[in-house]
């Protein structure tokens, strides 16, 4: 789906970290975050954004399968809600920086159908933490 999973989640997450920088309180281990240049040539924003991705990715081959989907989506929703104790406002956020980025590159078309996809995935992100 994102060929290139580290270039285009780089993308995402320095949009992310910029546009709400509070975001960035998660990543605090995470050094060169002062501005949207050091991050996109830090090995740690691109080395997540590409994990990030690939996840997504994943889930994408496997949206026909509802087991096989959940079974990539559930431990990483309970690894953010408990251990890494995201704030689920943020699934919203950063599903619509992906959303902008698709129509950025490939029309609004797309963006329209993959929609359907992050909407999936935030609505099972958020519903981990009920
Ligand atoms: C870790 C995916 C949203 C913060 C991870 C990992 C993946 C991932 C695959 C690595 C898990 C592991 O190593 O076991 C996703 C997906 C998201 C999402 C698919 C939504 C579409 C967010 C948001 C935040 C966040 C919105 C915070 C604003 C973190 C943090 C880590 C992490 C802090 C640990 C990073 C580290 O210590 O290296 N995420 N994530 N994630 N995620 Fe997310």
């Amino acid at each position: 789906m994102f060929v290139d999973a580290e270039d285009n989640g780089t993308a995402v997450l320095v949009r992310m970290f910029t546009e709400h920088p509070d975001t960035k309180s998660y990543f605090t281990h995470f050094k060169g975050m002062d501005s949207a240049e050091e991050m996109k040539q830090s090995d740690q924003v691109r080395g997540h954004g590409k994990r990030v991705f690939t996840a997504i990715n994943d889930m994408v081959q496997h949206l026909d399968n509802t087991e096989a989907f959940l079974g990539i989506l559930n431990p990483l929703g309970q690894k953010h809600a408990t251990q890494l104790k995201i704030d689920p406002k943020n699934f919203r956020i950063i599903c619509d920086i992906i959303l902008q980025l698709m129509e950025e590159k490939f029309g609004g078309d797309c963006k329209a159908s993959f929609e359907k996809v992050t909407n999936e995935i935030c609505t099972h992100l958020t519903n981990i933490y009920k």
